[in-house]
């Protein structure tokens, strides 16, 4: 199978805090990617902006550097690199101050689609929003993309879409989140609504529970100020977490379309129930005493030794909908974990009757769709164990890796922000978050901070390389269920 990469035309992008990380080890890359692949024309223009006072050529020394570092050798042809370093432009501004508007708002096209790419703290969205405006820089082409955290609670969540929305139509404005942008979440749609095998028994007749799994093996590293405020609930439920519980739970849209597709995650995030405080464990990461090499613990790592901030959440919530009644709905995430490895396992009830005399809860169908690494979905079936001597019963995966089933396109799926990139220059918001979305997942996620905070809890410890706290297998086996294994 041959990866079909339409081009887009040329177009102007702007990425405020383009010396910073998310710019070097992301965003570039990934340009850098869709050039290679013919996607994005040679005609484009990417300018990068930010306070250091870089020349053009100092500017294409710092992310040669990291886009061939972040990009596979065999992905790049052999002159690819100059060619998207000429595409390259430099312009330092000040976000807080004059300079450098003049002169960025000169370079702009005044006929092509022209995207400014916040990557910078949200502190700065509101004055980088009002020099767009006061230096004329808006066009009907124009759009708008802001990173993640977009606010840490709901008030933040709202001033910070009030600001955007002072200066910019919702229709312009592209939240990311990116793991919508990942190969297998938005085959989470198609597996859905492309197939009639497994709508019929998407509900609470036929799904005992639905795990979400996000596991991830690395720390905190160079993050550690913003984690340390955040934790896991902030950092990763809130947006990654809930957009996966979205896209497996919510209602078939009438079409894939923005607004129609997130219309229907919007009712899901709607129809949360609160989480009460038994169905959610907190965990951070200590060191493994007999093996220190492994790492030092979560409060060494953020310098703070009394900290209280989660690395690891694991809670149960449900949906309370007709779909969904009766159905939990598990989520845990964590730092330092054994594998890296984001599962959703959707396990379905048991056959009402064995006629084999099967032990109930002994063998199920369970669906699995591995959004990382390994990309794929698995479906155990229940068979009879091979042999003579009578039935027994054994249970065996149908395996779809896409990787074996699609050849060297399911090998090496794109980056997320490869296709969300291209998506804000096609001018298409369907992976991207509505700024309605953001606030009710926060008006969800509120509630459940608070009741730590206020009863003090104390996140729970576990040892890096584990699969988490005891407390949370324990959240599991108080409903008669057991988590999936963490595997690489
Ligand atoms: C980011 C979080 O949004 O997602 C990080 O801020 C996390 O803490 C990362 O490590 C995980 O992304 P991925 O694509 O590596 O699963």
């Amino acid at each position: 199978m041959i990866a079909r990469a339409i081009p887009v035309d040329p177009f102007d992008l702007v990425i405020f805090g383009a010396t910073g990380d998310l710019a070097r080890r992301k965003i570039l890359p990934a340009l850098f990617k869709r050039f290679c692949a013919g996607q994005m024309p040679a005609g484009a223009r990417v300018i990068g902006s930010a306070r250091s006072d870089l020349s053009l050529q100092e500017f294409r020394n710092l992310l040669t550097a990291s886009v061939t570092e972040h990009t596979p050798q065999h992905v790049r042809e052999p002159g690819m690199l100059s060619g998207f370093l000429d595409c390259l432009a430099y312009q330092r501004i000040d976000a807080r101050g004059p300079e450098g508007w003049t002169d960025l708002a000169a370079m702009l096209d005044q006929d092509r689609v022209r995207a400014f790419y916040f990557s910078v703290g949200p502190s700065l969205f509101g004055e980088l929003a009002q020099r767009i405006r006061e230096y004329d820089m808006v066009t009907d082409q124009t759009r708008i993309v802001v990173e993640k955290p977009f606010g840490q609670d709901l008030a933040s969540a709202r001033a910070l879409n009030a600001t955007l929305a002072s200066h910019f139509d919702e229709s312009v404005i592209y939240r990311i989140d990116h793991y919508l942008g990942k190969e297998t979440v938005q085959n989470l749609m198609v597996v859905r609504f492309g197939n009639m095998l497994f709508e019929p028994l998407w509900n609470s007749q036929y799904v005992d529970h639905i795990q979400i799994t996000v596991a991830e093996s690395v720390g905190v590293g160079g993050r550690a100020e913003y984690y340390d405020r955040a934790g896991a609930m902030r950092d990763m439920v809130q947006n990654h977490l809930m957009q996966l519980l979205c896209l497996i739970a919510m209602e078939p849209p009438a079409k894939y379309d923005p607004d129609a597709v997130r219309d229907e995650k919007l009712k899901v995030i709607r129809a949360l129930d609160p989480v009460k405080p038994h169905h959610i464990v907190r965990g951070q990461y200590v060191a493994d005493p007999d093996h220190p090499e492994l790492g030092r613990g979560y409060r060494d790592e953020v310098g703070n030794p009394r900290s209280t901030t989660e690395s690891y959440i694991a809670l149960r919530t449900h949906i309370s909908n007709w779909r969904w009644a009766g159905t939990p709905f598990y989520l845990r995430t964590g730092k330092r974990l054994v594998a890296r490895s984001s599962v959703i396992n959707v396990r379905f009830k048991d056959a009402p009757h064995s006629i084999f005399g099967a032990e109930p809860g002994q063998h199920s169908n369970v669906l699995s769709i591995r959004l990382q690494p390994n990309e794929g979905i698995t479906l155990q079936v229940t068979i009879k164990e091979p042999g003579p001597g009578g039935i027994r019963l054994t249970d065996v995966p149908l395996d779809m890796t896409f990787a074996k089933a699609l050849g060297p396109d399911g090998r090496d799926p794109a980056d997320a922000y490869e296709r969300l990139i291209m998506d804000v220059i096609r001018g298409n918001q369907t992976l991207f978050m509505r700024g309605d979305e953001v606030e009710a997942a926060w008006a969800w996620t509120d509630p459940v901070i608070a009741g730590w905070q206020s009863r003090g809890d104390v996140p729970k410890p576990y040892v890096i390389g584990s699969t988490g706290p005891a407390d949370a297998d324990l959240l599991m086996k108080r409903d008669e269920r057991r988590w999936r294994g963490i595997n690489p």
